[in-house]
């Protein structure tokens, strides 16, 4: 079959396509098979959680049997707690179970948790074996699955531990969609309307349009569009050098402190972020010309997806400083924040302060 859409990943010899499309679950044998050219035996693994396996392992699994590949499933709990080096480890430990040897591969089967664990243990397993990703989350879809960063959240912090490994393929049936939760599926938007901000003000209709469909499986232009602009940015930035990377960051200086100064699991990510870009539009007005209308226009579309734009009275400000004092994107003390001069045009000043930032946490603050 053909999906509906490839997305070519240009990153020398680590380059890969994203797939995007309805079905692709079923095809994933003879996919993996093109992407590692014409390979149609071997033992592999899927990783998936308790979620997502049970809905499709089947298709996965069958899929890859009948091409002629022998996989072996693993499985670990739902929740970011998975992302744990005692989890990689058991995931590594069933790896080598599984008789795995050099040339077999991982196939991570999930949202973001998964990806980010599975992706890891690939790269540190025989000092890196290669994988495949089939995000099943929207945040996974548009976010996590295509750029290469794994890695595993330690007590001290999230995402501390980690290492860049592209994958090979990127499979995004967008009809595992449908069976997301609805809260999951909302806070993912806060992600793609993050990328609409950032680089693409032509997708503001399209957002607009996706917050009314009733088959979730009819977003794969949508999501095609989201990956286009990750893509973009990563061929620009792999390893997060130049800059160009740090664009991603809009609207998560602020929200990352809120996500975990609100407490575990008060706030998801997509939910913290969404505050976060409405405080970043806050200092893109203040700093980078940003028009009152067009902030109006992604406040409406966090809206539309009933993401929250306020802070509630729980979350202490002074906790909030605190946790962005410690927030490893700090350059020894500097403040590199993304704003916006316009819907689809942002870039990384290092004007805002600490003050501008405390007014602007000010500003997001439920009266
Ligand atoms: N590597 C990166 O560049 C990057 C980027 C963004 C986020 N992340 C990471 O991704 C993680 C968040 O990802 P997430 O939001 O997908 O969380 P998640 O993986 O925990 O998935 C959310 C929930 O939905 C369930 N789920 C996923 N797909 C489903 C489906 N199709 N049907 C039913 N249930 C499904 C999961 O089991 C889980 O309970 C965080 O750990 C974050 O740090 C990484
Ligand atoms: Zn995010």
């Amino acid at each position: 079959m053909t999906p509906d859409h490839r997305i070519h990943i240009d990153l020398g010899a680590r380059s890969y396509d994203v797939l995007v499309g309805r079905g692709l679950l079923a095809e994933t044998g003879s996919f993996v098979a093109e992407a590692f050219g014409g390979k149609t035996r071997g033992a592999c693994v899927i990783v998936s959680d308790s979620n997502v396996g049970p809905l499709y392992r089947d298709a996965v699994e069958s899929s890859l049997r009948s091409t002629g590949f022998t996989p072996t499933f693993i499985k670990v709990p739902a929740g970011e707690a998975s992302k744990s080096m005692s989890c990689a480890e058991t995931v590594c430990r069933q790896m080598a179970q599984a008789e795995l040897d050099r040339g077999s591969f991982l196939v991570a089967l999930g949202g973001g948790v998964v990806g980010d664990l599975a992706g890891y243990a690939a790269a540190i397993f025989f000092r890196g074996i290669p994988y495949v990703q089939i995000p099943t989350s929207v945040v996974a879809q548009v976010d996590s699955s295509v750029g290469g960063k794994t890695g595993v959240n330690m007590p001290e912090g999230k995402n501390l531990i980690g290492c860049f490994h592209q994958p090979r393929l990127v499979l995004a049936d967008v009809e595992t969609l449908r069976s997301l939760p609805d809260r999951e599926y909302r806070e993912g938007f806060a992600e793609v309307i993050k990328h609409a901000g950032i680089r693409d003000a032509g997708m503001v209709e399209m957002i607009d349009a996706a917050a009314s469909v009733d088959d979730r499986s009819e977003l794969g232009d949508l999501i095609a569009r989201n990956i286009r602009i990750k893509a973009a940015v990563v061929m620009e930035d792999e390893q997060e050098r130049s800059g160009t990377r740090a664009l991603l960051n809009f609207g998560h200086t602020i929200g990352h402190a809120i996500e975990s100064s609100a407490g575990y699991g008060a706030l998801l990510h997509g939910e913290a972020i969404s505050i976060g870009l409405a405080a970043a539009l806050h200092l893109s007005r203040k700093f980078a010309g940003l028009s009152e209308s067009d902030a109006t226009t992604l406040i409406t579309l966090l809206k539309k997806f009933e993401l929250p734009l306020t802070l509630g009275p729980d979350v202490d400000d002074a906790l909030i400083l605190a946790a962005m004092r410690r927030d490893k994107k700090f350059d020894a003390g500097e403040i590199r924040f993304v704003l916006a001069r316009a819907v689809g045009d942002a870039y990384v000043s290092d004007q805002v302060t600490w003050s501008d930032i405390e007014e602007a946490v000010a500003a997001v603050r439920a009266d």
